[in-house]
């Protein structure tokens, strides 16, 4: 990975012995992803909250003033008095990083303006996810997409020396492309999955769905769900590869020598991905039941898609991400786990839980996933994914 500045690349090590070296800002700091957010930094080694962003109607206001707080644990005392600002990047001068949790309806210039004023913006909105120079990281899939970030760089309008945007996935991709990774890393790529979602009513924000909507109900139906399960599953489990400038606009602007990529979408082995999504009147964790085909024949058996994703390890671990799940994937045999209310909270909800592993009469092999669809599924996503983009030096600190 080339990057323009010269700096030392920390390591867990030097990090850990200066801990809060790295002032960073919360954008949409009111609203659910917000929180959490709040709640994860207030505790975390090398961040710290210098400011919070979210509408006119909350800037001004003491942040205890503004916000609705519906986690379990109090607001961080640290946090009450700071002053709301307003989304504009002259309110987070000294921040390197900002967390953007905003509105999808607001994000997208927003998050440009931070990205333009020199911030790395990590960002859990839709609005860059398909950008072609984005990339929508998974910390336990697909950190190896950040070698995009140079090209987004030098492409933006005036290049930039240290600006970027990162995006995470939605809430139901992340969780289930996670074991989906970890068995292309066993087995090789998959040739087709079938994924029928039951999502927590807490993905759709505050105040969310309605409760004559939801209670002692399933609606079959969540709007946009589908298409991005689809969509997103192949820019992130596909691969990142060389490819040709596309009009005399971008040569321009490429120097010679600069090897232009571009995301594949898993072009080198075609994927067909199906879902079906549903809400359930469950607060907190997506389940998803999934069925795979391998393209290898024959597949791996049961027991060997339960002991490669028993035994999943990623960078995000062994580059040290302190806020990486120790264990990623834990494995039920029980047979009615996992289940939202008895697992959601494995490893602080950094984790992903998978059970009921067994044949599938049409595919290959069937399995369910039971992810923090506010932890892992939201800001825990956005934090690992800044913690690598440090330790790999692609934020300068
Ligand atoms: N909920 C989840 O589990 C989840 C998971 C993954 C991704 N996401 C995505 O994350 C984003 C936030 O979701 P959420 O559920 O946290 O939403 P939310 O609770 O509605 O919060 C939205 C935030 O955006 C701020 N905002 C609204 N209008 C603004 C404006 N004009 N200028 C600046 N800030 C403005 C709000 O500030 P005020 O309080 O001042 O209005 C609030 O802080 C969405 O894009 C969502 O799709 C959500």
């Amino acid at each position: 990975m080339s990057h323009s500045h010269t700096h030392i690349t920390p390591t867990p090590t030097n990090l850990a012995t200066n801990p809060g070296s790295i002032p960073v800002g919360v954008l949409g700091a009111t609203g659910t992803v917000g929180q959490r957010f709040l709640v994860l930094l207030s505790a975390h080694p090398w961040f710290v909250v210098r400011a919070l962003g979210a509408s006119p109607r909350s800037a001004g206001k003491r942040y205890a003033d503004a916000v609705k707080w519906k986690q379990t644990t109090p607001i961080p005392s640290e946090y009450r008095d700071i002053k709301v600002s307003e989304c504009k990047p002259e309110h987070f001068e000294g921040c390197k990083i900002v967390f953007s949790g905003l509105d999808a309806d607001v994000a997208g210039p927003i998050e440009s303006a931070f990205r333009a004023a020199e911030l790395a913006v990590f960002s859990n909105s839709k609005n860059y996810r398909r950008d072609p120079n984005v990339p929508l990281i998974v910390p336990y899939v697909n950190p190896s997409h950040l070698s995009i970030i140079p090209q987004q760089r030098l492409l933006h309008s005036p290049p930039l020396n240290r600006g970027f945007i990162v995006t995470n996935a939605n809430c139901s991709t992340t969780g289930y492309v996670i074991p989906l990774h970890a068995l292309e890393k066993a087995f090789g790529p998959l040739d087709c999955v079938m994924v029928t979602t039951l999502q927590a009513v807490s993905g759709a924000g505050y105040p969310g769905v309605p409760v004559l909507d939801i209670f002692d109900n399933v609606v079959p139906y969540i709007g946009g769900e589908e298409e991005k399960i689809e969509w997103e599953t192949l820019k992130i489990l596909g691969g990142v590869v060389p490819s040709e400038p596309e009009d005399g606009q971008v040569q321009a602007a490429v120097p010679a020598g600069f090897k232009l990529q571009k995301f594949d979408m898993h072009a080198a082995h075609p994927l067909r991905v199906s879902a079906s999504c549903n809400r359930v009147p469950v607060l907190d964790g997506h389940t998803e039941c999934v069925s795979v085909r391998f393209a290898r024949r024959p597949p791996p058996s049961p027991q060997q898609v339960r002991e490669a994703l028993a035994a999943f390890s990623c960078e995000a671990q062994t580059l040290g991400a302190p806020s990486a799940a120790v264990k990623v994937i834990r494995v039920h045999e029980e047979p009615d786990r996992p289940q939202p209310r008895l697992d959601r909270y494995f490893q602080d909800g950094a984790g992903v839980d998978v059970g009921r592993v067994r044949q599938c009469p049409v595919l290959d092999v069937k399995f369910v996933v039971l992810s923090n669809n506010v932890s892992i599924g939201a800001a825990t996503s956005s934090i690992i994914n800044a913690e690598v983009a440090v330790l790999k030096g692609v934020v300068p600190v």
